[in-house]
């Protein structure tokens, strides 16, 4: 995990779950915790937690990078004395994401695609978590040499690297005519301990700490339409609310990558009746091989063998309507939206710009 994961991007958790992995009695009490707590997040977001909520801790100095005090030994002696409270958290919180930073690789996607129709656009959020990304249009997207995107004084600014190609890359987002989100299991953003709990889960260091707690601080001022609906039963009920002459953006950021084989498969077909009457693209951000088993579903074709990669992350766009899908390679992406490299046609698939 820490080498996986954290190793060039997170130095600070490197360094702290390195300590920890070589601290018998910090290895032994998390060995002491359910089986679902055996690895690092859950360590370290009960911590960031508690870091999070005293803010006047020297620890907590040195996550928000305002002090360069050694972080091991006060993270070992915080878990030790305050393991109670820790654990407590470990076995009553899982581990949650709603990365902003991903609307920073979506963005030229929904601009892509916008400008190759000529109907109004909607989009779905499947997954949707805080609906965090559906804020996109209110964060500055900062593609350095090759431009930005949103506000200039949003206090949301998300850098990514554009490793190969030419995204296009908007000044606005393109106006969308609903923007909607569904979760299994949504976050509450008024409730403080869960919002905490959200930035919590962010490593501290790489800059996402601050943004997701900016994001939020955004998000209880314009709240984004977030409903509770599961990806494959509620999607129909879902689309049918959104403008019927609007072609529908269902998006899913590294949550399809969650389902099983079966939901997989029903999430194809649950594709697939939507797009019966109404041109769909679903751009879906995933490990790599994921989108493409929904899509051999969604096309009814026999699943082939895929890379279900975890360590690289791709964007993709599967077009539907009525009898027909096509599915498309966009590029690579980080998975918190770091970087990406384009690899998207000059304009959408036929199936999106004649619909
Ligand atoms: C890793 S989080 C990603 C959240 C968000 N898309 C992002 O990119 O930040 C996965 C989300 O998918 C949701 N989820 C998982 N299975 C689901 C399902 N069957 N229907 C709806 N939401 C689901 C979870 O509740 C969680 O909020």
């Amino acid at each position: 995990m820490a080498r996986d994961s954290f190793a060039g991007y997170a130095p600070l958790y490197e360094q702290i779950i390195l300590a920890a992995a070589d601290n018998p009695d910090l290895v032994a009490r998390v060995l002491d915790t359910p089986a679902g707590a055996h690895w690092s997040l859950p360590l370290l977001a009960a911590t960031h937690d508690l870091v999070l909520s005293e803010p006047g801790l020297e620890l907590a100095a040195v996550y928000r990078g305002a002090s360069d005090a050694d972080p091991v030994p006060l993270f070992l002696e915080m878990v030790h004395d305050r393991w109670d409270e820790v654990a407590e958290r470990m076995l009553t919180r899982h581990i949650q994401t709603n990365e902003c930073g991903r609307t920073a690789v979506l963005g030229p996607v929904l601009t892509w695609l916008a400008a190759g129709t000529d109907h109004p656009v909607a989009r779905l959020d499947v997954g949707t978590s805080a609906g965090l990304t559906l804020l996109a249009d209110r964060y500055r997207l900062d593609y350095g040499a090759f431009g930005a995107t949103g506000p200039v004084d949003s206090p949301v600014v998300i850098p990514c690297a554009v490793t190969e190609g030419l995204p296009p890359i908007a000044g606005e987002l393109p106006d969308l005519a609903a923007n909607v989100g569904i979760d299994r299991d949504p976050i509450d953003i008024t409730n403080e301990k869960d919002r905490r709990w959200l930035v919590a889960c962010t490593w501290p260091g790489t800059g996402r700490t601050e943004r997701t707690a900016a994001a939020l601080d955004l998000a209880q001022r314009h709240p984004p339409d977030v409903r509770e609906g599961d990806a494959v039963a509620d999607l129909g009920a879902a689309i049918a609310t959104l403008p019927d002459d609007a072609a529908v953006i269902i998006t899913t950021s590294w949550v399809v990558g969650y389902f099983d084989t079966p939901t997989r498969a029903a999430f194809g077909q649950a594709l697939v009746e939507v797009a019966r009457d109404r041109p769909i693209a679903w751009v879906a951000m995933e490990g790599a091989g994921v989108a493409d088993e929904v899509a051999q579903a969604a096309a009814a074709e026999a699943p082939h063998a895929t890379d279900r990669s975890w360590d690289v992350s791709v964007m993709t766009v599967t077009y539907l309507h009525k009898t027909r899908a096509e599915h498309c390679q966009l590029g690579d992406v980080h998975h918190h939206g770091q970087s990406m490299a384009w690899r998207a046609p000059d304009a959408p698939d036929e199936l999106w710009t004649t619909a």
